[in-house]
């Protein structure tokens, strides 16, 4: 547990430094359907409504699962997410 949440800790300070470098890649919505929709409708998503932080913990534990994601499409997507469906 201990483990799991450092590296937790080490992704999220690692997305921070990647803001200032944010390159353009398929935007929130996009990211959404593209990579969330594929082990449970998107309307699992749709009808939640998280703060930015759980959004987050959520999609970092659909990448445990198995969802394709780099830092920066996790952060565009976390984004797209808390401020969607909040
Ligand atoms: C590899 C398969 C897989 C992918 C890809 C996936 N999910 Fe999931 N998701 C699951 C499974 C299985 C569950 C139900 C079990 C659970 O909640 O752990 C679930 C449940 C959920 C839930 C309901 C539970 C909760 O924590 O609120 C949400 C919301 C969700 N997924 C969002 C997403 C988002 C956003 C993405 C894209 C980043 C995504 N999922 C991609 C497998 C996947």
């Amino acid at each position: 547990m201990k483990k799991t949440l450092s590296a937790f800790v080490a992704l999220s300070a690692l997305l921070a430094v990647s803001t200032s470098f944010a390159a353009s890649g398929p935007d929130g919505a996009t990211l959404l359907k593209e990579r969330c929709g594929s082990c449970h409708a998107v309307s699992r998503t749709t009808g939640a409504k998280k703060s930015k932080t759980d959004w987050d913990k959520t999609v970092v534990r659909m990448m445990g699962k198995g969802a394709k994601l780099s830092l920066e499409e996790r952060r565009t997507l976390v984004t797209y997410l808390a401020n969607t469906y909040k």
